[in-house]
């Protein structure tokens, strides 16, 4: 077992969380930043940069490329852009750790480039499928090598790639992003096509600097060989941070909870929209601002929640609040039903899987479905027992139990939780603030 593994979180029952919080800055943003702004012509600021392990492998790798960048301060970051075609081969491999946005936003960066790249990560990211990128990267005329379907990703010297006309299969906002960005180095122009709608943050920060972006419907077009220019980001508190509080305001903010100045673009908010259909108490006041992206802040208070069943099309909006939707079904009134996401079974853990075993852990009564999983609330009065969880080193999996500490009426033990650093530092003190018993050991 390695050191990182031991890591474990202890949750002793509490009932009651409250008071006004903010999160870190967004993971999705903050790696599309530091990007764009290293293919920028000229200097990129980015404030409220999320300094957590996922965005901070961005920011070394393109460091190794041969981007200045600056950090005056935990969240402020200057980079000195390289332009689009001024970056350089790196030493060695490039580490992106655990994160999956990293490989496959850099597969689509250098894709085009004129040397030759390799990328790996750690044992999860390892095992995450990479054709899904690598594919339609190739039909531009990339030279890409997976190890059947996973990393290493090896990307060959190409002198120049095409533009791509694709209807995308999955819906997924990192495939589009590494198409996005292909397409800047393609000649002509490309256009993509979601099956469903997805994260937007890489098209709304493209127009801030200054590229051209086409959208009608589910398509997006772009002219390859459009320059970038270097210019101010200011990244929101994380939605998907927010979400672990949303949900504890939910089952334990009787005096109410209050989150502020957290990204509420549509595209990302559809965990909202689902704790509504159950009844939740919530209401967004949104900040008024210039930014690309919207922002609110957001005042929840307790309610009994119901059961629900999942409206699909909201699924690629919530895709990563699933761990922590699952502690509010398992706290509602009746049965949940989510189906038509089989994406989360590809993400940093097979998660509709380690949900599934540790929710039966806490005597939640669940069953496993090829692409979702339905559960039986304990509803009002109704409480979870303890136990051990393994969170198989899911951040967002270790999180969600951590919340689940509100309805259980023993502790419940999470372990290999080191992971919580690459998406939230500092959650558990911040979850002790709120209110959690929350304590960190190993
Ligand atoms: C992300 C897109 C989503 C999400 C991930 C971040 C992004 O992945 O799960 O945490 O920043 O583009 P998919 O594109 O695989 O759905």
């Amino acid at each position: 077992m390695t050191q990182s593994a031991k890591r474990r979180y202890l949750a002793r029952p509490t009932r009651s969380v409250q008071g006004a919080l903010s999160v870190p800055g967004d993971k999705s943003i903050s790696h599309r930043a530091l990007m764009l702004g290293g293919l920028a012509d000229g200097d990129t600021e980015i404030s409220g940069f999320l300094a957590s392990e996922d965005c901070l492998a961005t920011l070394t790798a393109l460091r190794a490329l041969g981007v200045g960048i600056e950090r005056p301060a935990e969240t402020r970051v200057q980079v000195h852009g390289a332009g689009r075609r001024g970056l350089r081969a790196a030493a060695g491999a490039l580490d992106m750790g655990n994160a999956g946005t990293a490989m496959r936003l850099f597969m689509g960066l250098l894709a085009g480039q004129q040397f030759d790249s390799t990328l790996i990560g750690d044992a999860s990211l390892m095992r995450r499928p990479m054709e899904r990128v690598a594919q339609p990267l190739r039909t531009m005329g990339a030279s890409i090598h997976t190890q059947q379907g996973r990393p290493p990703v090896q990307i060959q010297a190409v002198t120049e790639l095409a533009g791509i006309d694709y209807r995308m299969p999955v819906a997924s906002a990192q495939v589009k992003s590494a198409l996005l960005l292909a397409a800047l180095s393609a000649r002509g122009r490309s256009s993509i096509s979601e099956p469903a709608p997805t994260r937007d943050h890489t098209e709304r920060m493209l127009r801030g600097f200054g590229v051209e972006v086409e959208r009608e419907g589910a398509r997006i077009g772009i002219d390859g060989g459009q320059r970038l220019h270097g210019c101010a980001v200011e990244v929101p508190g994380d939605f998907s941070s927010a979400a672990f509080f949303l949900v504890a305001g939910c089952l334990g903010a009787a005096a109410g909870l209050t989150l502020r100045g957290i990204g509420i673009n549509p595209t990302r908010t559809g965990l909202l929209q689902m704790l509504q259909l159950m009844g939740a108490d919530i209401e967004v006041e949104p900040r008024g601002g210039a930014s690309a992206e919207p922002i609110a802040d957001i005042h929840v208070r307790a309610r009994a929640l119901k059961g629900i069943r999942v409206p699909e099309e909201l699924v690629p909006l919530a895709i990563d609040e699933f761990p922590v939707f699952f502690i509010a079904a398992a706290a509602a009134e009746g049965e949940t039903l989510v189906t038509g996401a089989g994406e989360l079974r590809v993400k940093e853990s097979d998660r509709l899987a380690v949900m599934a075993s540790g929710l039966r852990a806490l005597g939640v009564e669940c069953e496993l479905l090829a692409d979702g999983l339905r559960l039986q609330g304990a509803g009002p009065g109704g409480a979870l027992r303890g136990g051990r969880i393994d969170s198989h080193g899911d951040h967002r999996i270790a999180m969600a139990f951590a919340v689940a500490s509100l309805i259980a009426r023993e502790p419940i033990e999470i372990d290999d939780v080191a992971n919580v650093a690459t998406s939230f530092p500092g959650f558990s003190d911040l979850a002790r603030r709120a209110g959690l018993a929350l304590s960190e050991e190993g």
